[in-house]
């Protein structure tokens, strides 16, 4: 069975009635996907289109908690966490954006049940999954630049560290030698799984097994680096790890903050599981720093090529 496109027209419902059947054909466009294993790439656009309509802020006044749940229930077995989708959704280790699921995004792991492969492939193929990989070019980058600073002894703050593939590649591509990366991550099997990773880069690496709002240090530090945290931080925390954060910066040091932009175009299929961000503009990070007494000079905001995981950088 072939799903059947729905007009463009319907996308931009106002009344309740309207949200209803928008909601009724895209529990059925989803279904006829389900029925036939799963969304080929021509159905991409027109799922995206649909799951967008019920994004952000909108979709909380929008729907209620059961049209959401009856949406979610055309996926099917779709939704068990063998698929990356559902892993979003039940979040097994208990928290949204574990390092499980991060590791599967960067991997590119597809489920082994060939009736839910394709719904894998459809995740991979979304902005915000993309956005995601590219981080760890970003970083790369960034942690060249600061070791062409400080070539003998360049120290790094990486919070929330993850699985640490981050730092795997970025040490198999620029060597290890001259850096030292101090990790402070509150799960520890996130730990186990990155050391073990990194087990040729051990001596390069310090983990702390801390939650990053009540780590304190008096070292130093060329590179403060923290991707795939900040966006889970309302704005009072938000400023408060900023203001902890700048005096551990070294002359010269960057500390660098990833946040999801509020144009994410996956944000309508990371709702519909719960995977919730806080999403930010430029000017909003910006406004942010401002508030924490940075200067306008010292701020620049960055981005990944798919222009959707921003990056407050600060320059001390
Ligand atoms: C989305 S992952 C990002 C991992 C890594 N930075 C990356 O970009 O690949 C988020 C990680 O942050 C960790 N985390 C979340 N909140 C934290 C906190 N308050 N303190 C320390 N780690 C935290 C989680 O355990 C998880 O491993």
């Amino acid at each position: 069975m072939y799903a059947q496109p729905i007009p463009l027209s319907r996308f931009a419902p106002t009344r309740s009635h309207e949200i209803e059947k928008l909601v009724h054909e895209t529990h059925g466009f989803i279904s006829s996907l389900s029925e036939k294993g799963g969304p080929d790439p021509s159905d991409y656009v027109m799922l995206n289109a649909l799951l967008q309509c019920f994004s952000g802020d909108n979709s909380k006044s929008m729907l209620s908690d059961n049209q959401f749940q009856q949406i979610r229930g055309a996926f099917g077995g779709a939704l068990s966490p063998e698929t990356i989708q559902g892993w979003a959704y039940h979040k097994p280790l208990g928290y949204a954006g574990d390092f499980k699921i991060i590791e599967k995004i960067y991997s590119y792991h597809i489920s082994s049940n060939p009736h839910l492969a394709k719904w894998d492939h459809y995740s991979h193929y979304q902005t915000a999954t993309k956005a995601i990989r590219n981080r760890i070019s970003f970083f790369l980058d960034q942690v060249w630049k600061a070791k062409n600073q400080s070539p003998n002894n360049c120290q790094i703050l990486n919070l929330a560290s993850g699985p640490g593939r981050d730092m795997h590649e970025t040490f198999s591509t620029l060597g290890a030698q001259g850096v030292q990366i101090d990790c402070v991550e509150q799960d520890h099997q996130a730990i186990k799984f990155a050391m073990n990773l990194c087990k040729n880069f051990l001596s390069h690496i310090q983990f702390f097994h801390k939650n990053v709002l009540r780590f304190t240090t008096t070292k130093t530090y060329n590179l403060i680096w923290s991707g795939g945290l900040f966006d889970y931080f309302n704005d009072s925390i938000f400023k408060r790890m900023i203001k902890r954060l700048l005096p551990s910066l070294k002359k010269n040091g960057k500390l660098i903050i990833g946040n999801f932009s509020t144009d994410n175009p996956s944000r309508g299929y990371m709702d519909l599981f719960n995977w919730n961000l806080i999403h930010r503009t430029r000017e909003e990070l910006r406004q942010l720093a401002k508030s924490c007494g940075v200067l306008d000079q010292n701020i620049s905001i960055e981005q990944e090529p798919e222009g959707i995981n921003l990056f407050l950088v600060i320059n001390n």
